[in-house]
């Protein structure tokens, strides 16, 4: 079975190509290393011990993923990750997360092989801002957050389109609460180009000694500490649930079939608690102070999970601890 994994040398793509090679698929990667190196393909090809076949393209042209398609026309399904993701940047320049995001989803629904089973990578932001918790998949969307959450809410409907159009289509939308730790071997990991905007790339990075003090945004939340309650998902889990995915697709005959899944454990963390998870699982202290709230924050987002253990067969097995102590790791071996 071969995979076309999109945005696999990025941070989820590339923990997913080791599972699905771990699992026996053959996997092509296509990156157009717009957010990542391509010493990740090296590492990824230590790791499995073989070479990947790796295409640099810009998915968001559509000559070029015409071209790949004529080229690979024997993909047995799809996980498409590739898209910019940073959702300050999508605030001052919407115009580049709409054309990124929104044509690369588009070019390869137009060109892939009819009836390829297709996995997405959607996000808890779809929801918006939502009071009641935790979030279900039947949640009604509420506005957008950013341009970023926008292209997500707009990817998902451009497949609910494809579903209802006369080609067959088969496909689930993931949507993950908060991504984080990584691969046990410390080669792999989240590797943000810029300042990290995300509380653990941050974190470890403080922690190391790269920047000088975690800000906490805002403790006068209405939560148990004051500070804001997140679903923190260990990256291995986030993996597996792709696997599953795909497999389900494979398994169902249904030649037409769309469905969104919570990605996540269910558990809401508040960002101090996070804080002493870590200091307690590393035995590092983390230097914080407490700041004011940042725009667009909400208070709290975690997952209802009941519907990917009852479709897919899924749930996470790794704890919080695992999590951070894997960041570290990963944090620990980007000076050797
Ligand atoms: P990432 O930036 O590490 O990976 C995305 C990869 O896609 C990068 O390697 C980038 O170079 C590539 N890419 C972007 N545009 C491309 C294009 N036009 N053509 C070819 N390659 C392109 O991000 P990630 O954290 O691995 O996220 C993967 C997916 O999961 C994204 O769709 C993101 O929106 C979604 N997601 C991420 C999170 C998170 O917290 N990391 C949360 C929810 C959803
Ligand atoms: C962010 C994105 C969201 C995306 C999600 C998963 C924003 C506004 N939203 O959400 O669209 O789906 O990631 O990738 O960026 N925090 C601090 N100090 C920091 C960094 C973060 O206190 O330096 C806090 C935040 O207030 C938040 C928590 O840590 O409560 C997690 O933050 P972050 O990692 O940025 O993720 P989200 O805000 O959940």
């Amino acid at each position: 079975m071969k995979i076309l994994v999109t945005g696999g040398l990025g941070y989820i793509g590339s923990h997913v190509v080791l599972s699905l090679v771990n699992n026996g698929y053959k996997v092509i990667i296509i990156d157009n290393l717009s957010n990542c190196g391509v010493s990740v393909l090296s590492k990824l090809e230590k790791l499995i011990n073989s070479k990947l076949i790796f295409e640099k393209l810009d998915l968001s042209i559509k000559n070029q993923v015409k071209l790949f398609f004529e080229k690979y026309s024997n993909i047995n399904g799809i996980i498409h990750f590739a898209a910019l993701k940073s959702v300050g940047e999508s605030v001052i320049n919407p115009l580049k997360y709409f054309d990124n995001n929104l044509n690369s989803m588009l070019n390869i629904i137009e060109y892939m092989p009819k009836e390829t089973p297709f996995v997405f990578s959607s996000s808890c932001t779809v929801y918006g801002t939502v009071n009641k918790q935790p979030i279900t998949e039947s949640t009604p969307h509420g506005i957008a957050e950013s341009p970023y959450g926008k292209t997500k809410q707009l990817c998902e409907k451009i497949m609910e389109k494809e579903f209802h159009g006369i080609n067959n289509f088969k496909a689930l939308s993931l949507r993950y609460f908060n991504p984080v730790g990584a691969h046990s071997s410390g080669l792999i990991g989240e590797n943000p180009k810029n300042i990290p905007e995300n509380l653990i790339p941050y974190l470890t990075q403080v922690v190391i000694g790269k920047r000088d003090v975690l800000t906490i945004y805002g403790d006068d939340y209405d939560t148990k500490d004051g500070t804001c309650i997140r679903d923190y998902i260990h990256i291995m889990d986030l993996a597996e649930a792709h696997i599953k995915s795909l497999e389900y697709l494979f398994r169902i005959k249904d030649k037409n079939y769309i469905d969104y899944l919570n990605i996540g454990t269910g558990i809401g963390v508040s960002v101090l608690e996070l804080i002493q998870t870590f200091e307690k699982a590393t035995g590092m202290k983390v230097n914080y102070i407490i700041g004011k709230r940042r725009p667009g924050d909400i208070e709290k987002a975690y997952a209802e999970t009941k519907k990917a253990k009852k479709i897919i067969g899924w749930e996470s097995k790794y704890s919080l601890s695992s999590a951070l102590n894997s960041a570290w790791n990963w944090e620990k071996k980007s000076l050797d």
